[in-house]
């Protein structure tokens, strides 16, 4: 539907005076172009707010009943894509400035010539395709990010589904648990997208990914020179979340001395950057995420429960594949689809042994681990139906009567929980990752970094070279300037 061709956008002339009006239409009406008349301005405004492919109105101002800045106002409101061109006689500064205000509006003045209206018609019928691919944009965001990107038809998702349409557009703190993989993150993005915060940012903190060293200048900003390596002030993602959405991921595992700060920043809704005095309004909505139980962690006195009822606003539970089998097959398909697109391999379906493995497979790593089985199962396909051969090893287990599946399946499922930044990985690349994650510890000291790695300073400053491809500043340049006042 949305995929067919634009049509040409439909320009309304209104004037009550039918001999000009008539005059402006028949300039208008080149190549083809659709014009229709109106005598009125409310006439007007209703056509355009039923017809999505109207683009221009051109106006005359003085007119009985709405004048033409009156009708440029109403369509701001009712249809800010549309352009407006007024009619206006030689030096109406007054009406001028007004339209300057409403963005999409120009002017032509009387006597109207007839290249000069052609002209603005034209840039202005610009304008209104710029401001109408901007809302094609959109309309692809909603798709990736709204409640169509999540796939569900279980019983268990309608009620989920039931629940975020009616807590969306609220600014009610949300709790999202489930197990990994089970789609939290997708249902926090689809919150902030259905939400009137969507044109404001949406921004999200992983707690269990950032040393607990960094994450608190993380959520409030730090001053300049509030602690060693703090060369220069840095926003928070509290500050950065103003007038939109903070999404807390893994928050099970923020330290508890700033669990006791971010409770105040809830109650008071003000925000102190690390080492500063003033405090800011703060204005976010909270969607928290975990895939621990909140109250167990309180028992074991790891979480704060008088934070854990602050957060917990509205609880959505997302549950695990295995509770829910009638989406898998829904699922299977959706991601065939996307991953045949992406990688462009004509794969069009599963044969029925392909997908009969599919839904007896337990899938402890969720919807992800069945995501980037398709993806595998995409790229070994030779025919165009994906088989139980084409299925990742642990899948199709049993189903190719091998016997070696429970195996597989209790050690993947192992190492996915215990490890799972290891897996599937090569050397290098844990080494990359093992440098990374130091030296993002040690605040970007590479002194201190290369100490917790025990490896020599020069190795580290060697392999940080390489990661760069090799390129970049001398070694002793780039020492000064990391380590700066330590150095
Ligand atoms: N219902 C769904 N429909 C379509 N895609 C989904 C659905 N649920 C999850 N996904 C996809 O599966 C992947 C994992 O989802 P997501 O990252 O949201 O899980 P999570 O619950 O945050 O996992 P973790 O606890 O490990 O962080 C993502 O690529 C997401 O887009
Ligand atoms: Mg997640």
């Amino acid at each position: 539907m949305s995929d067919a061709p634009p049509r040409e956008p439909l320009v309304l002339v209104v004037d009550d005076d039918a001999g000009s009006r008539r005059a402006m239409a028949l300039t208008l009406t080149t190549d083809g172009r659709r014009v229709e008349e109106f005598g009125d301005a409310d006439s007007a405004l209703s056509r355009a707010i039923d017809d999505p492919s109207v683009g221009l109105v051109v106006t005359d101002l003085k007119m009985p009943g709405k004048t033409g800045i009156e009708l440029a106002t109403d369509l701001a409101a009712a249809r800010p894509d549309v352009s407006v061109l007024l009619v206006t006689a030689f030096g109406d500064v007054d009406t001028l400035l007004k339209a300057k205000d409403l963005g999409t509006v120009d002017y032509v003045a009387k006597p109207v010539g007839r290249d000069d209206l052609r002209l603005r018609a034209s840039a202005a019928l610009g304008r209104a395709r710029q401001a109408g691919e901007i809302k094609q944009l959109r309309e692809r965001l909603d798709k990736r990010y709204g409640f169509e990107a999540i796939v569900g038809v279980s019983a268990v998702m309608e009620r989920v589904f039931d629940v975020l349409r009616k807590v969306a557009p609220t600014k009610m703190n949300v709790l999202i648990t489930g197990e990994s993989g089970t789609g939290k993150e997708l249902v926090a993005n689809a919150l902030h997208h259905n939400s009137p915060r969507r044109p404001r940012a949406f921004v999200a903190l992983n707690c269990g990914a950032i040393p607990r060293e960094i994450i608190e200048s993380e959520l409030f900003g730090h001053e300049k020179g509030a602690f060693t390596g703090a060369l220069v002030k840095r926003m928070g993602r509290i500050e950065q979340a103003h007038g939109g959405t903070l999404f807390l991921d893994e928050v099970s595992e923020m330290p508890p001395d700033l669990q006791v700060k971010f409770l105040r920043v809830l109650e008071e809704r003000r925000v102190t950057p690390v080492g500063g005095n003033d405090s800011k309004e703060s204005d976010f909505r909270l969607v928290s995420a975990t895939n621990r139980d909140l109250k167990k962690e309180i028992e074991a006195g790891r979480f704060r429960q008088d934070l854990y009822y602050r957060i917990k606003g509205v609880v959505v539970d997302l549950p695990p594949l295995r509770e829910r089998r009638e989406d898998l097959a829904l699922l299977a398909e959706r991601f065939r689809e996307v991953f045949a697109r992406e990688h462009d391999r004509p794969v069009t379906g599963f044969t029925s042994a392909a997908l009969s493995a599919l839904v007896q497979y337990p899938w402890p790593g969720n919807v992800r681990e069945m995501k980037s089985a398709i993806e595998w199962a995409v790229f070994s396909a030779a025919g165009p139906r994906i088989e139980v051969a084409d299925l990742p090893p642990d899948v199709k287990g049993d189903a190719e009567g091998e016997g070696s599946g429970e195996e597989a399946r209790a050690e993947s499922a192992g190492y996915g929980s215990s490890s799972p930044i290891l897996i599937g990985k090569t050397m290098a690349e844990i080494e990359k990752e093992a440098i990374l994650i130091a030296l993002q510890a040690s605040g970007g000291n590479r002194r201190k970094a290369a100490e917790r790695l025990d490896i020599g300073l020069r190795t580290l400053q060697r392999k940080l070279k390489e990661y760069r491809g090799g390129v970049g500043g001398d070694d002793g340049e780039d020492e000064a300037d990391d380590d700066g006042p330590e150095s």
